[in-house]
């Protein structure tokens, strides 16, 4: 915090700066449900990026990133990507699809500053897009439902960076509450606050520090592929607008009709929506060990149904669940490398990080990031 303010004294002298900031994510179970309509189970980290901004009186917007140590800017009135620095353009589309909303921006000052990985799958886009809304409001001083500053950030995501994003990332990263997981319908945008039982069990994350090559295209694939299910299931039902409203049954009754790639595709899918509904119920009735296996069961579904697991991500999950104390071990976000994310008894967080990191060591020549999650608030102006 220091750095970011001491930054942006040094780069925009004068008053002080309004200092907002939002959380990256760690999805507990829902993966790649929510394009499809879905339930997904995210909480928001504790890491996050935060912006120390302030107002100006024309429509030029100044960006100073503590963490590339370089800057970028813009006018509102004509926004543009900048291809040498990709970080602004979250920023850019965020305020492209602010102004499309008819709102008011004034032009800002702002220092930037994050501690979530880029690329790992904790969502630091989403809290960019995030952070960068919460830093437009703040300095403009307009109204905006969260959920629909979720839903503007998702399309900035869309537009700006070609990725066809579902809403999760950003809807946790502005609605997330401390201690609490949210069971979000993705088709509604309703959402539940599931406590985190106090217990004595802890969520750990695994970064595989593996980078994402070609997941913008595999992912734009599957869920094109799952649009492509959805359309042949309406054909015996006719109700059937995403894979959402196709119950386990019914896709056993019907997915003969679907190629063999698209049907694998559904059913992941399908049991995962399921899956997430169960995992709730198992939280509240303080059923780890229930909790723990629809994990286990999502990540398999993941690995052999929904191919986007990674050799990386295996090693991680198999090396977990060897731990006397691990109830469950998962990859988390949408794959292809990134993060696991393992529910492990306090006790056993010190083996854990020992043993997880020895194998995966001996697999990948180098020590994974290991970190104990807690579930923090969503996107907000700090005091
Ligand atoms: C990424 C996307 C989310 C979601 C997950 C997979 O994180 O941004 O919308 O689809 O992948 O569950």
């Amino acid at each position: 915090m220091q750095a970011l303010l001491s930054a942006f004294r040094e780069r925009f002298p004068g008053e002080a700066p309004i200092v907002v900031r939002a959380p990256g994510r760690v999805n507990l179970i829902g993966e790649h449900t929510d394009y499809n309509d879905g339930y997904v189970l995210p909480i928001a980290i504790e890491r996050d990026i935060r912006f120390a901004c302030r107002s100006r009186a024309d429509r030029r917007v100044r960006l100073w990133s503590v963490n590339f140590n370089t800057d970028s800017e813009f006018e509102l009135d004509q926004i543009e990507l900048d291809p040498a620095n990709p970080w602004s353009n979250y920023v850019r589309g965020v305020a492209a699809m602010l102004l499309r909303e008819g709102l008011s921006l004034r032009g800002m000052d702002a220092a930037i500053e994050g501690n979530i990985p880029v690329a790992s799958g904790l969502s630091s886009s989403a809290a960019m897009e995030i952070a960068a809304a919460t830093a437009f409001q703040a300095v403009s001083g307009f109204r905006l439902d969260p959920a629909r500053m979720a839903l503007l950030a998702q399309r900035a995501e869309h537009e700006f960076m070609g990725v066809r994003v579902g809403i999760m990332d950003q809807f946790i990263s502005r609605l997330g509450q401390q201690g609490h997981a949210l069971l979000i319908d993705c088709r509604t945008l309703e959402y539940r606050a599931i406590p985190i039982p106090e217990a004595e069990y802890l969520f750990v994350v695994a970064d595989s520090r593996q980078s994402r090559e070609l997941a913008a295209s595999a992912y734009n694939e599957r869920r094109a592929q799952c649009e492509a299910a959805a359309r042949l299931f309406q054909k015996e039902l006719p109700d059937v607008r995403a894979l959402r409203d196709v119950t386990s049954a019914e896709f056993r009754r019907h997915s003969a009709r679907l190629p063999l790639t698209v049907a694998r595709r559904a059913r992941h899918v399908v049991h995962e929506d399921e899956r997430v509904l169960e995992a709730v119920a198992a939280l509240e009735n303080a059923d780890l060990k229930r909790f723990g296996a629809l994990m286990n069961d999502s990540h398999e579904s993941l690995r052999f149904d929904y191919e986007v697991s990674s050799e990386a991500l295996d090693v991680l999950v198999a090396a977990a669940r060897q731990v006397e104390g691990c109830l469950g071990s998962r990859l988390t976000g949408a794959g292809f490398g990134g993060c696991t994310v393992s529910l492990v008894h306090q006790d056993a967080v010190d083996a854990f990080r020992r043993h997880v990191s020895a194998v995966y060591q001996a697999f990948a020549g180098k020590e994974p990031y290991i970190y104990v999650t807690r579930a923090s608030a969503g996107a907000g102006v700090l005091a």
